[in-house]
């Protein structure tokens, strides 16, 4: 690539001459170029630089690995970003995100055609990865997955909480594909491997009362970590600790958009879970066990009979022993001596 054979900037028209072809050509091609994991730093008036080629492990081997209908194309791959969330977001709204040394770059107009869905996100670090309500998603750099993808289903918005749920049955299905780990879901959105979180999902969605504009999906996968941070240790493990070794990350990453796929064609079918009921409380940690459901303003305890078809979890409360259905968002559920 010409780009490789130079240490600064070559002009986009030097680029235009050498190759006999259009200024537009050359911004397509370094588009190409950056999602097959390339960083390219494009100036105004100088031009373009090679910063960096892919990631051996992830970038071209991902591309390559992808079985998908519409997961994972385009994607996309950075070595640092706030929040790949944060990526999706952007391109969903038509910003164009560009890789550079400092990290990641928007440019400032919305000039970009909108990102379709399944247009993908994959970091290598994240500096402020988000959890839910606010809490922050930690990881070391080169190891683990960051990841996170765009969906624009035509759904009413009451139903768009039922997709962290897939997100976590795709999970469990990937790493259970790749590795031969058994984890268990823990409702709504964090995959279990013996009591501890091997994996968060979080959903973020723009809509209007009665329309979904976009919902951004989010995953993280502890995958190589060897050692978390003392607040984390006695709560996260990850893919090589429970195995004893490591785990190529572009399998589970090509084995999670299969299972995706799938699971959302199901979701599709009905915009409801009745589909997958069966199968999601076959894997749930919480099912038959006792739990402690922490409202905002309202704690209680009962016995968790599963999911319904709209994705809550249905409790016999301890007290009323009435069944309550608790939905996502703003609870948490514990089990009685601990995180699961
Ligand atoms: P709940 O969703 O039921 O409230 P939770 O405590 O797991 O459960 P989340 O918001 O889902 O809360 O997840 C964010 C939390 O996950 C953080 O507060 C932190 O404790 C934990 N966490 C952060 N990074 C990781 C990681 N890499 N692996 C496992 N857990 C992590
Ligand atoms: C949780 O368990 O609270 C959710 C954690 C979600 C973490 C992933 S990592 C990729 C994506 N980007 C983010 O900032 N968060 C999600």
């Amino acid at each position: 690539m010409r780009l490789e054979a130079e240490q600064g900037f070559v002009s986009g028209q030097q680029l235009c001459d050498e190759y006999q072809v259009s200024r537009t050509a050359v911004w397509k091609a370094m588009k190409t170029l950056q999602t097959e994991g390339y960083e390219i730093e494009a100036i105004n008036n100088r031009g373009y630089r090679l910063v960096k080629k892919p990631d051996l492990e992830t970038a071209p081997v991902v591309a390559k690995k992808l079985t998908t209908r519409f997961w994972g194309h385009p994607v996309y791959f950075f070595d640092e970003v706030d929040s790949t969330n944060n990526v999706i977001k952007l391109l969903a709204e038509g910003f164009s995100v560009s890789q550079t040394t400092q990290g990641m770059q928007v440019e400032g107009e919305v000039w970009a055609a909108k990102a379709r869905e399944g247009t993908l996100a994959i970091a290598e670090y994240q500096s402020a990865g988000k959890g839910r309500r606010g809490r922050h998603w930690e990881g070391e750099k080169g190891v683990n997955i960051y990841m996170s993808f765009l969906l624009r289903p035509e759904i009413q918005p009451e139903n768009a909480s039922m997709l962290t749920l897939i997100l976590a049955m795709a999970g469990r299905k990937a790493v259970e594909e790749v590795t031969g780990l058994p984890s268990l879901i823990k409702w709504p959105n964090d995959l279990v491997v013996n009591g501890k979180k091997i994996c968060g999902m979080l959903t973020e969605m723009s809509a209007e009362m009665d329309e979904v504009h976009y919902i951004v999906a989010g995953i993280g996968i502890n995958v190589n970590e060897k050692t978390f941070a003392p607040e984390l240790k006695d709560k996260a493990t990850s893919l090589s600790l429970e195995l004893g070794r490591d785990v190529p990350r572009s399998d589970v990453i090509a084995a999670y958009g299969r299972a995706f796929e799938e699971y959302y064609e199901k979701f599709l079918q009905t915009q409801d879970m009745s589909l997958l009921i069966e199968e999601y409380n076959q894997c749930l940690v919480n099912m038959d066990r006792g739990v402690r459901v922490l409202e905002p303003q309202n704690e209680y305890s009962g016995v968790s009979l599963g999911i319904n078809a709209q994705g809550e979890l249905l409790v016999r409360r301890d007290d009323t022993k009435d069944v309550v259905a608790v939905r996502s968002g703003e609870v948490s559920v514990r089990g009685i001596y601990g995180y699961v």
